[in-house]
């Protein structure tokens, strides 16, 4: 085992790296400066695997989930759909920490979650779910998707409610975290796994 006094408290204890990934998850949710603020969502795409980039807007430790809004008519919602099993990846650069996370997505539309997640929405980003053309639609020319008079102003609020009609919020049952550490002293590398009971905590070699 390394000494050295420069290394974060969590490069040899597995408990404090559990603890380490959730506050860094909840730090991601709520700065938009930090590195966790993005993740990347990945799911199984008819022919390819697919990813996009997404904001972390859910985090919670206790019931072990994570989650993202976005546009109902969008491609990962189809995905979704056909199988559930999403892979979330986040990176901090400056901390050199990579968090894999599996878990299964729950599409949530029109129901009490996402009345209470729209109610709180500010209108700035009220105004993406009212792109008149599903995200992904073929267009001959370029577009923001909103309609001409709205190019560069928010809607009037009636129309921004309708906006609801697409919103969706994907809530990621986590079934399993990846941790890796990088250090000029060796890496470190860890799986959590959860089980109906207990959460697995496995050192891996990296
Ligand atoms: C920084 C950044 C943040 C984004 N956040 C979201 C988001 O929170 N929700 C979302 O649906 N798309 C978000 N997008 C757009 C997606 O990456 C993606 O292009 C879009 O959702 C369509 O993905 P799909 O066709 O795979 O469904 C974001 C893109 C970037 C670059």
């Amino acid at each position: 085992m390394v000494e050295n006094n420069n290394l974060p408290d969590h490069y040899n204890d597995i408990d404090k790296i559990y603890d380490e990934i959730w506050s860094r998850l909840k730090i991601g949710k709520k700065d938009r400066n930090s590195e966790f603020h993005q993740c990347y969502v990945a799911s199984t795409g008819n022919e390819f695997p697919s990813v996009r980039t997404v904001v972390l807007r859910h985090v919670n430790k206790d019931q072990l989930t994570i989650g993202f809004h976005t546009d109902v008519r969008s491609n990962k919602i189809n995905d979704i759909n056909n199988n559930s099993n999403v892979t979330v990846l986040l990176y901090d650069h400056a901390a050199k920490i990579q968090v894999k996370i599996n878990g299964i997505a729950e599409i949530n539309h029109k129901n009490t979650n996402t009345e209470a997640i729209w109610s709180n929405i500010r209108d700035f980003s009220k105004k993406c779910y009212s792109v008149q053309y599903a995200p992904g639609t073929n267009s001959n020319e370029p577009t923001s998707g909103y309609p001409d008079q709205y190019e560069d102003t928010l809607p009037p609020p009636q129309e921004l409610e309708l906006g609801y009609e697409n919103f969706a919020h994907v809530s990621i049952a986590v079934k399993a975290i990846e941790w890796l550490y990088l250090h000029q002293n060796g890496h470190r590398r860890a799986k959590f796994t959860i089980n109906p009971e207990h959460i697995d905590r496995q050192w891996i070699a990296p």
